[in-house]
């Protein structure tokens, strides 16, 4: 009751709030080369769909990121989606990138009661569920699987191309894998190595705890939401689940804001604009993020 109407004035603040005025606390509009220094990831997470990333020859985003050197791809895009992982010589990295799901099946897993938050494994992520962090048991599973085969592959990069960055990415539940690959690494790496994470309509993974951990423990992370994109309000806060900060979230095209603060409620950001699921539109969970459409369609 109290939370309706709590999304009720949301929705009555944002049809009367001035669309183009962000001068809201915690919202700050981006930059054209902030916005366009996202693109590369974008067209990373685009490839994850797309075959051929194993000789990177998979069409228009593997030209677009010219030069990357695959080291390990793997999945089958059905239990265990797609995922690659390399060495892009433009951005001095190693980049893990996995694909992710047709939105509607990801809707329907999301919102179904099955799912539960669950602790991470203590042999990949020692000492976290010590500190109560939980996440979503599918997302979880997920990545475990993959986890010790990519850890080994990031290891080889580092060494043979000396690079001191690791950049995890993915769209949809490809972006849910990508944040606990970060926490993963940031927790089996040392200190010395930078963790970096872009996800790009990815739903919400875990617990306070485990927002709250992200937030102090990897400061260079965007989870952009794409204008109505229904996805990233799923599983529901009322249900335990929380995002990290750093979202940036697309008005439209080329506006794009920078949203404070976790679940930022201001209408400029994904939860304010999208107050309940019969608000979003799943197509938008699709792009354009800056030009670049997801899901097989788009290879
Ligand atoms: C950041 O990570 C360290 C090491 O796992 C942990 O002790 C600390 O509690 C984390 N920060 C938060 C806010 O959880």
């Amino acid at each position: 009751m109290a939370k309706s109407l709590f999304f009720s004035l949301i929705l009555a603040a944002a049809a009367s709030a001035a669309p183009s005025a962000h001068t809201r606390s915690g919202v700050t509009t981006m930059s054209g080369s902030q916005v366009s220094s996202y693109t590369p990831y974008a067209e990373f997470s685009r490839a994850a769909y797309c075959s051929g990333t194993d000789t990177w020859n998979c069409g228009a985003a593997c030209e677009a990121l010219s030069g990357f050197v695959p080291y390990l791809t793997g999945g089958d895009g059905d239990g265990t989606p797609h995922f690659y992982v390399g060495y892009w010589p433009s951005g001095d990295t190693a980049v893990i990138v996995h694909e992710g799901t047709d939105p509607t099946k990801l809707l329907s897993d999301l919102t179904d009661e099955d799912f539960l938050l669950t602790d991470l494994d203590p042999t990949l992520f020692p000492g976290l569920s010590a500190i109560g962090i939980q996440a979503h048991n599918g997302f979880h599973g997920t990545q475990a699987v993959t986890a010790p085969a990519i850890l080994a592959a990031v290891k080889q990069i580092i060494s043979e191309r000396h690079v001191s960055t690791v950049t995890c990415v993915g769209h949809s539940l490809g972006g849910a894998i990508a944040l606990l690959d970060g926490m993963f690494m940031r927790i089996q790496l040392p200190s010395s190595i930078h963790v970096k994470v872009v996800t790009h309509g990815m739903p919400r993974v875990g617990n306070q705890d485990l927002a709250n951990w992200v937030d102090e423990n990897i400061t260079d992370l965007a989870h952009i939401t794409n204008m109505h994109d229904v996805v990233p309000i799923v599983p529901g806060r009322g249900l335990g689940f929380h995002h990290p900060s750093n979202e940036k979230h697309i008005l439209s095209g080329d506006d794009w804001v920078a949203c404070s603060g976790q679940d930022n409620t201001d209408p400029s950001c994904i939860v304010g604009a999208v107050p309940n699921l019969l608000a979003g539109n799943v197509i938008d969970h699709l792009g354009p993020y800056h030009g670049v459409m997801m899901g097989t369609l788009s290879c």
